[in-house]
């Protein structure tokens, strides 16, 4: 593979280098076209263009391929636990069990929040959606931890990062609970990470808790199956707010704010509306499948399509196995899951679909496995957000101690030339 590729414009050559990933991806490094050539590129939605060299997660959209620091996400979906895959992204390695004690240890020194916040969350209506709860309170973090703002060594940076993976759980848990008219209660420092979430959000005040191995198997999955997704649209935020040495609170808040979009982390909420929703339209798919290819219609399939899967989302995959399991072992008989399993089969055999390359994303299966364990849809987005802080977290440490500049994109200017102020008088 040569090294350079060649432009040439208006008569002049201009020499671009080329860079070949560990993947054997290939890319033209534009950073000095303006410099050498007086020229920019434009790409809208960033389409086929990269924003960093990374070593976090590596995506093949064509062969459906995932790997989290080069182990496939289906061994870690299998046999990995949730906290273990966050120490994989965010330090590079499977942790041994002596640091993944210690992991445990520090996140649990931390697992208290100021009662403070505690008062904030209360302050707001019941009816505020719970990903802008979250993302207000996570950038609230920072006035009860001044010292996360100003990030400069690995040290302070472990100390913020901490922090996070300690505290989200509890505000997610607090979160949903506030929703549900329950106390806001802590968990049980005896407990695991995921065992812990669990109690802390399912635990009632009247009755002793009972750890369910399913609910927790299948949150642990779903964590994994989140936890990271290389340059996809929040995870680019919280980069480039965090280029602008923000601080790790409010570089995350940003990504929170980012995922609620329902073209990206908010469809799991919308999947299962759509579904709800056909349900109760008699389940008349076909009218859906129409709906959606219907240009004058602002109808999506959603939890469909993928800017990078042109095959299978391996996540959709292992999330569709996982939802019959869990509605079997707690005997759930959800005719939603029938609904998204026709809508599947359908889409699959249409030209629209398959001439696009459209097919089920992490988002279309993950709503009815939340919906199994009675967690509200305005929640499912909160519980994406809790599986992607360790990817986010990830990014945003590589992005900080590789000293990448300050996100500053160009563009091109299709508005008025220069014109003269006119008086009022005369306009
Ligand atoms: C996530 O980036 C990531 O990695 C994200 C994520 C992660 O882990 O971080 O994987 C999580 O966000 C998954 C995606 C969740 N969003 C949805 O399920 C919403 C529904 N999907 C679409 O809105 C869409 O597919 C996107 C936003 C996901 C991708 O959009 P693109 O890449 O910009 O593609 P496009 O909008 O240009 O669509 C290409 C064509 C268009 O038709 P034509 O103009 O070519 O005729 O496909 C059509 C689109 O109209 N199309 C759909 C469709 N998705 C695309 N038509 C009907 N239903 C859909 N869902």
């Amino acid at each position: 593979m040569n090294n350079k590729a060649t432009i040439n414009i208006n008569d002049n050559t201009h020499d671009i280098d080329i860079i070949t990933g560990s993947e054997k991806e290939v890319a033209l490094d534009i950073s000095k076209l303006r410099s050498d050539a007086n020229l920019i590129t434009l790409d809208a939605g960033f389409k086929n263009t990269g924003s960093c060299q990374s070593a976090i997660t590596f995506l093949d959209g064509e062969k459906g391929i995932l790997r989290y620091r080069g182990y496939s996400i289906e061994e870690l979906a299998e046999k990995a636990d949730f906290l273990e895959v966050a120490y994989l992204l965010i330090f590079g390695e499977l942790p041994t069990q002596d640091q993944l004690n210690k992991l445990s240890d520090d996140i649990k020194e931390r697992a208290i929040i100021d009662e403070d916040l505690r008062i904030i969350l209360n302050s707001f209506p019941k009816s505020a959606h719970p990903m802008g709860i979250l993302s207000s309170l996570t950038s609230g973090l920072v006035a009860f931890d001044p010292s996360a703002v100003d990030i400069d060594d690995e040290e302070d940076m472990y100390d913020a990062i901490l922090n996070l993976l300690a505290k989200i759980p509890v505000l997610v848990a607090w979160v949903y609970r506030r929703r549900k008219g329950l106390p806001l209660e802590y968990g049980d420092t005896s407990l695991g990470y995921v065992e812990n979430l669990a109690k802390m959000m399912f635990q009632r005040p009247n009755k002793e808790y009972i750890q369910n191995k399913t609910v927790v198997s299948a949150l642990n999955k779903l964590l994994i199956l989140h936890a990271d997704h290389e340059q996809n649209c929040s995870t680019s935020t919280v980069r480039i707010v965090g280029s602008s040495h923000a601080g790790l609170f409010a570089s995350i808040s940003a990504g929170i704010s980012a995922l609620w979009g329902r073209l990206h982390g908010g469809a799991n909420q919308a999947v299962i509306e759509m579904l709800e929703a056909i349900d109760s339209d008699g389940g008349d798919t076909k009218k859906y499948m129409l709906k959606a290819k219907d240009k004058t219609d602002p109808f999506r399939l959603m939890g469909f399509g993928h800017r990078v899967y042109k095959n299978f989302d391996p996540r959709a995959k292992i999330i569709k196995v996982a939802a019959d399991e869990v509605l079997k072992d707690l005997g759930i008989n959800d005719p939603i899951l029938d609904i998204a399993k026709g809508l599947e089969k359908e889409a699959l055999e249409d030209k629209y679909f398959v001439d696009r390359k459209l097919y089920p994303n992490v988002d279309f299966y993950s709503g009815i496995i939340y919906k199994a364990l009675d967690i509200p849809a305005e929640m499912f987005t909160v519980m994406f957000a809790l599986g992607r802080l360790p990817g986010w977290v990830a990014h945003w440490r590589e992005m900080r101690i590789r000293k990448e500049p300050i996100g500053r994109p160009r563009q091109v200017y299709i508005g008025q030339t220069h014109r003269l102020f006119s008086d009022i008088k005369s306009r």
